[in-house]
């Protein structure tokens, strides 16, 4: 099958790069292969370029560039994250509350330490997607909740969640924060300096960056431990700086700044079109439809049924459900957290726009859509 027919409505599972992280990662795994901590000259034009893309990545996150750390994507910053401040006695941390509907590498981890001993609180969310916040906070304090990781943007369903409000409430109540921010770059403003928050999980995949190229930032008055041990070539994970992806996530960045009120208006525009015309078909939208970034797009319509969703794949790349949790062996937990039946999610539907889509793309799925349900 030639893919290049297959219209791409999967970014929440990754995004293609931008034409210019190719060239820009090429270019560095063929110029500045020598280690970034080599004691020669050309590990130390590896280590200037390292350096520069790192101040240049902390002036668009409006941060500290010592407190950002490079890991492989946000499963291992979120796994570190939680980990890492945990295991650090300093902190003296025992309660850990979090969301039923957030990402399997927070709520594994939660399970993995759980058996340590520590006490996990996993809230319920309501039927639209969206925490109660009076709730998180009275929680927060009678409770003594020590540390709260909870996302940004809800990968499955795009809900977004109130983090300037919820870092207050944490702030006021001396609990830590962290925040998974995957699917947050590119489509909501960030600005680290004002958020507030202790930890905060990036993955470059989902805005059109390299696969394997994520971070995590860590406040400079936090008392935190690495996991991963070795020779200490970054504070908190050991192991040789990969110079070409973090290369990638810098144009990436860059990129997705500079076009970033143009992106959200084209993406805003597809996603009303689609939105108009799935309600028009019977459709009904999963999760907050006023609540949530334009770039998802999770619906269920009646009569859509395993014959259907198999005839529109061979025309669409889109998923139902996290491509993490597989969705073959797993119901979607997020739809389950909203309190959908098993035949509403199977009856479910997930488009991820990136910044590459076009209104036409959305017009010919609505065109295949309104077709294959009518015969
Ligand atoms: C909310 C959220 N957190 C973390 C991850 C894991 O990111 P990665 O695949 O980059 O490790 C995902 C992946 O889709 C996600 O949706």
């Amino acid at each position: 099958m030639n893919n290049k027919k297959i219209i791409y409505f999967d970014n929440a599972s990754s995004t293609k790069p931008y034409y210019t992280v190719i060239k820009k990662m090429k270019n560095s795994l063929s110029k500045n292969y020598a280690n970034c901590n080599s004691k020669h000259i050309l590990g130390l034009f590896s280590k200037i370029r390292m350096e520069k893309i790192i101040f240049k990545i902390s002036n668009i996150l409006n941060c500290n560039y010592k407190d950002l750390t490079f890991t492989s994507g946000s499963t291992e910053s979120n796994n570190l994250a939680i980990k890492g401040l945990i295991k650090n006695k300093n902190n003296k941390i025992k309660k850990v509350m979090s969301f039923e509907n957030e990402h399997s590498s927070i709520i594994e981890v939660l399970k993995e330490i759980e058996n340590y001993g520590y006490k996990i609180f996993l809230e319920k969310i309501n039927s639209k997607g969206n925490i109660n916040i009076n709730n998180l906070e009275r929680k927060i304090i009678s409770e003594k909740i020590d540390l709260l990781s909870i996302s940004w943007v809800n990968g499955e369903i795009g809900t977004i969640n109130n983090i300037y409000k919820i870092c207050e409430i944490c702030n006021n109540n001396n609990t830590f924060i962290h925040i998974d921010a995957t699917h947050a770059f590119g489509k909501i403003k960030i600005n680290i300096n004002k958020i507030k928050a202790d930890l905060i999980s990036f993955s470059f995949n989902k805005s059109h960056g390299p696969k394997g190229g994520g971070i995590l930032y860590v406040n400079e008055n936090l008392s935190f431990s690495s996991e991963i041990k070795g020779g200490n070539q970054q504070k908190f994970r050991s192991g040789t700086i990969p110079l070409y992806i973090l290369e990638g996530i810098y144009e990436s960045m860059k990129i997705s700044t500079i076009n970033f009120e143009e992106n959200i208006k084209k993406i805003s525009y597809i996603y009303n079109f689609l939105k108009k015309k799935i309600v028009k078909l019977g459709g009904k939208i999963n999760g907050d439809e006023v609540n949530r970034i334009p770039h998802n797009l999770n619906f269920q319509i009646n009569n859509l049924n395993k014959k259907i969703i198999k005839k529109m794949k061979k025309f669409f790349a889109f998923s139902q459900g996290a491509t993490c949790d597989d969705f073959f062996k797993k119901k979607s937990h997020v739809l389950k957290s909203i309190g959908l039946k098993k035949n509403e999610i199977k009856k479910s539907i997930r488009i991820s726009l990136g910044n590459n889509n076009k209104i036409h793309e959305a017009k010919f799925f609505i065109k295949k859509l309104n077709f294959f349900l009518k015969n």
